[in-house]
């Protein structure tokens, strides 16, 4: 685990309402940087509140959110970050280049560089068909290839592999190690547990408190089971009976 200071993220005491509702009740962690963290739980625990406020578009009651030494939402992050929404936001209007190209020339990137996002997420064959045209999974792609096209250093991307299938999906989690490995950032969020030991560390999310904060290894090792399914369910069992 890096040094306080040298973590991409660090998250201390965060507590963020929505509505009437305290969504996440004081929560701290820290995102290494150059690894895949996958942030995991029961829909509604609070996954993509918390990204919100890593991308700094969500108000917080209280605590404080750093990401790459800034606070959240700071100017200086634009380009720095990246994120791609639960439900994918491209303009329907335009083409998957279109839309690739917008945000190319957003973040100052080459056309070169939009040629290659595009076969990156597999949409080389998509190019000029409208994003309206699109199924689920390959707008979401499109998407993906928005947010990554400016080459971001943190990328926070909120169920990038719902609707996908397996070949895609492997695909996808090919691409998050090698972004990783080139010194990127990633928090992917998921509900599904078979994703899990694909990150480096993992975030288990539930009711807004955090059930865990390892490994893959580490969680299987706690549980006493390398069924990360049934290890999630022994950590909730476990908080129960506490
Ligand atoms: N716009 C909103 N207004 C009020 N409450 C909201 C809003 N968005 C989410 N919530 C509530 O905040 C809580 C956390 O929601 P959040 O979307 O962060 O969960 P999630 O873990 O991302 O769920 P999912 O896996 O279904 O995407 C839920 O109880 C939800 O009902
Ligand atoms: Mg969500």
């Amino acid at each position: 685990m890096p040094k306080h200071g040298q973590a991409a993220v660090v998250v201390e005491n965060l507590v963020v309402r929505r509505g009437r509702l305290e969504v996440l009740h004081g929560l701290s962690c820290e995102l290494p940087p150059g690894q895949v963290t996958g942030l995991l739980g029961p829909s509604g625990g609070g996954k993509t509140t918390l990204m919100r406020s890593i991308v700094g578009v969500q108000r917080v009651v209280s605590g404080r959110v750093t990401v790459l030494g800034e606070p959240a939402g700071s100017r200086d992050l634009r380009h720095r970050l990246g994120y791609v929404t639960q439900a994918p936001s491209i303009y329907g209007d335009a083409t998957v280049l279109q839309n690739v190209s917008y945000f190319a020339q957003l973040a100052g990137a080459s056309r070169a560089r939009v040629a290659e996002v595009i076969s990156q997420v597999g949409l080389d064959s998509h190019a000029s068909a409208l994003a309206t045209r699109l199924s689920g999974g390959q707008a979401s792609r499109a998407s993906l290839a928005c947010a990554l096209v400016g080459d971001p250093e943190l990328l926070v991307l909120d169920e990038p592999t719902v609707g996908l299938d397996p070949l895609l999906r492997e695909d996808l989690w090919r691409l998050f190690h090698e972004l990783s490995d080139a010194g990127h950032t990633l928090l992917v969020s998921s509900h599904v547990m078979d994703e899990a030991r694909r990150c480096d560390r993992l975030l288990l999310l539930r009711e807004g408190r955090l059930v865990a904060d390892a490994t893959p290894g580490e969680l299987a090792e706690r549980t006493g089971t390398d069924d990360l399914e049934q290890a999630f369910l022994r950590l909730i069992r476990a908080e129960e009976v506490a």
